[in-house]
């Protein structure tokens, strides 16, 4: 049984107690503008931010109050996303339709949360209609204080690695597919921070490596729908961290990462000084799309191998690998607080909510649901109609069932979907997918333990499987094809957090809900209260202001 060191406990302990005035501020101002992308080699239109695709790497720190001003240049609504960032007490910059009204045309809005003990590698991106297609996503780093130590020596240099599948097609006609009731099909390529290695300006080096040092890759998948393997030739990785937690450092020849999942590995350049390739290859396609960028040494003195190695084969090999992760429960490092939640194998389970993903047609239109409800976003975002006392005018709480009777899937109704989860319960989730395909699930606000994933329908006994022990905390999970998920936290950040298929045609179609978990006092210890700069929309324009929460 691991021990969490009693340094690691109280630094815990002051983080969550230090104000959030005393903490270092990171300034950014960011304009959202159309721009010309080579990801496939052709020009085609995509989103940038301040003229970068993909968008500008965020450096920080462990409590440091990260303030971004948005300036929308695009011609439609906007929000980008925090994902995997808690923002506790603060879902008010989670930057979702549930939560925010959109950043209107030629408008700004500043968001502004603290990051916590949540030592890792995230992504930001947007989440308004289907611009992620286009760009505007990026990486966010949380780095440790230099007073707690990381688990691994400092590695000589950060490199951030976002792959992704790729469209040809513009984010609008994609979207306008999705709105005609049609699917998105596949995609025509993958790319590599922005580029596919085929064509199009001249293809640098990713990298440069010197020789014997070691170096952190922070691998994250940005794409809309596609499994990624990612493999350096020649060179095994070192996992090390995943979503925010420390690993066991295994070594992998190559990593699946699933939408929306990242992990930080080590690599060390202690090969012959040449060239290699890094390859992001599609998992579970007919047709295989891969995208090759080189990593080249200081002195190198040779080009890459054209002989790739090869991608896994399968989704056994991929769940093995899942199984193979592990928390490093001797790290003393800061942990992400999952919740204080830490022996979670000794917590009684209070609720267990079951959501089943399904693929329908609603009127001749291709909708994606949960337990039988597809997802529609209100004008008026919930967390604003549930602050200013209005939610009876925008929607239902617990349109959904804990335990989906097997035709829910077929019975699918459009309309809001929220679930009301009583503050600080230790809650069982099970993310089954009857589907075909594979599913990818995230959850803002939290960290949970991913305990399970096993082929077939869940019972109650498969919780005699569980990881009870070591499992990692993290934020996105995937559910292979007739398989489920198990997940376990404690629900005790107040706000309402939006749970998400990343398959963004999912997304976009209705496979996600929100879950309301309301402090039963109005107190700013539990929850913040609502930004002064938020932009109101919808039901709650000119209502009076709500009592704030007090001490
Ligand atoms: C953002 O755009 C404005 C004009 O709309 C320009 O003045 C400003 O310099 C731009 N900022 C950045 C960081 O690109
Ligand atoms: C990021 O922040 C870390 C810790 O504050 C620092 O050591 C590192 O040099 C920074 N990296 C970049 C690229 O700014
Ligand atoms: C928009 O930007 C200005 C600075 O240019 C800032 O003063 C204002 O607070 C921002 N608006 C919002 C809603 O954040
Ligand atoms: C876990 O972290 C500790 C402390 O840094 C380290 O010594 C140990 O090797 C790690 N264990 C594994 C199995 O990776
Ligand atoms: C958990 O449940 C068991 C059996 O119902 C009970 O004996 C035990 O006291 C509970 N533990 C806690 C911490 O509530
Ligand atoms: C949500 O749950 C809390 C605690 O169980 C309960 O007090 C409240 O009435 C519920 N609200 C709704 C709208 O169901």
């Amino acid at each position: 049984m691991g021990k969490l060191s009693s340094a690691a406990l109280c630094i815990l302990a002051t983080a969550a107690t230090v104000a959030q005035a005393g903490d270092p501020y990171l300034f950014f101002t960011w304009n959202i503008t159309y721009g010309i992308i080579y990801p496939l080699g052709v020009p085609q239109q995509g989103i940038l931010i301040n003229g970068q695709f993909p968008g500008p790497s965020i450096n920080s720190t462990t409590n440091n109050n990260i303030v971004i001003n948005v300036f929308n240049l695009l011609d439609e609504p906007f929000l980008l996303t925090w994902s995997g960032i808690q923002h506790r007490k603060n879902s008010w910059h989670d930057g979702v339709l549930g939560t925010n009204c959109p950043i209107p045309p030629r408008k700004n809005y500043t968001y502004h949360f603290q990051v916590k003990d949540q030592i890792g590698s995230y992504i930001y991106y947007p989440t308004t209609a289907l611009h992620r297609a286009g760009g505007g996503f990026g990486c966010l780093r949380v780095n440790s204080r230099l007073l707690i130590p990381v688990p691994y020596a400092d590695p000589e240099d950060d490199y951030t690695v976002l792959i992704g599948d790729w469209y040809s097609k513009s984010h609008a006609q994609l979207k306008a597919l999705l709105d005609s009731g049609r699917t998105l099909a596949r995609p025509n390529g993958v790319h590599i921070n922005g580029r596919s290695g085929k064509g199009g300006p001249k293809d640098e080096p990713l990298f440069t490596m010197q020789p014997g040092k070691t170096y952190k890759y922070r691998i994250c998948n940005v794409g809309l729908k596609d499994s990624l393997n990612f493999r350096i030739q020649g060179h095994p990785m070192k996992l090390v961290e995943m979503e925010g937690s420390h690993t066991v450092q295994d070594l992998y020849e190559s990593l699946d990462v699933h939408v929306g999942q990242c992990y930080s590995v080590l690599v060390t350049a202690d090969k012959e000084p040449r060239d290699y390739y890094a390859v992001a290859s599609t998992r579970f396609t007919k047709e295989v799309l891969t995208a090759t960028r080189i990593i080249s040494y200081a002195g190198s003195k040779g080009k890459a191998s054209p002989e790739l190695p090869p991608a896994p084969d399968g989704w056994a090999w991929s769940l093995n690998q899942f199984r193979s992760f592990r928390w490093n429960l001797t790290a003393s490092a800061a942990r992400p607080n999952p919740q204080g939640s830490y022996h979670y194998g000794q917590i009684n389970i209070t609720r267990t909510i079951k959501l089943v993903n399904s693929a329908t047609k609603v009127d001749g239109k291709l909708r994606y649901a949960i337990n039988g409800v597809s997802h529609t976003n209100p004008a008026t975002p919930l967390k604003l109609a549930e602050y200013f006392g209005a939610s009876e005018r925008v929607f239902k709480y617990n349109v959904i069932s804990d335990e989906p009777k097997e035709e829910a899937a077929q019975l699918v109704s459009l309309q809001p979907n929220v679930v009301n989860i009583t503050f600080r319960t230790f809650v069982e989730i099970i993310l089954e997918n009857q589907e075909k395909s594979i599913q990818s699930w995230h959850m803002d606000g939290y960290s949970f333990f991913a305990v399970a994933i096993e082929p077939g329908r869940w019972t109650p006994e498969k919780r005699k499987n569980y990881n009870l022990l070591d499992a990692v905390s993290r934020h996105t999970i995937q559910v292979f094809p007739k398989s489920w998920a198990a997940i376990l936290l404690t629900f005790d950040n107040a706000g309402m957090w939006n749970l998400r298929s990343e398959m963004s045609e999912r997304r976009y179609l209705g496979q996600e809900l929100y879950m309301s978990v309301l402090s039963p006092k109005r107190s700013l210890r539990d929850e913040y209260n609502i930004p002064d700069n938020a932009h109101l929309c919808g039901a709650v324009v000119g209502l009076p202001k709500p009592d704030p929460y007090t001490i």
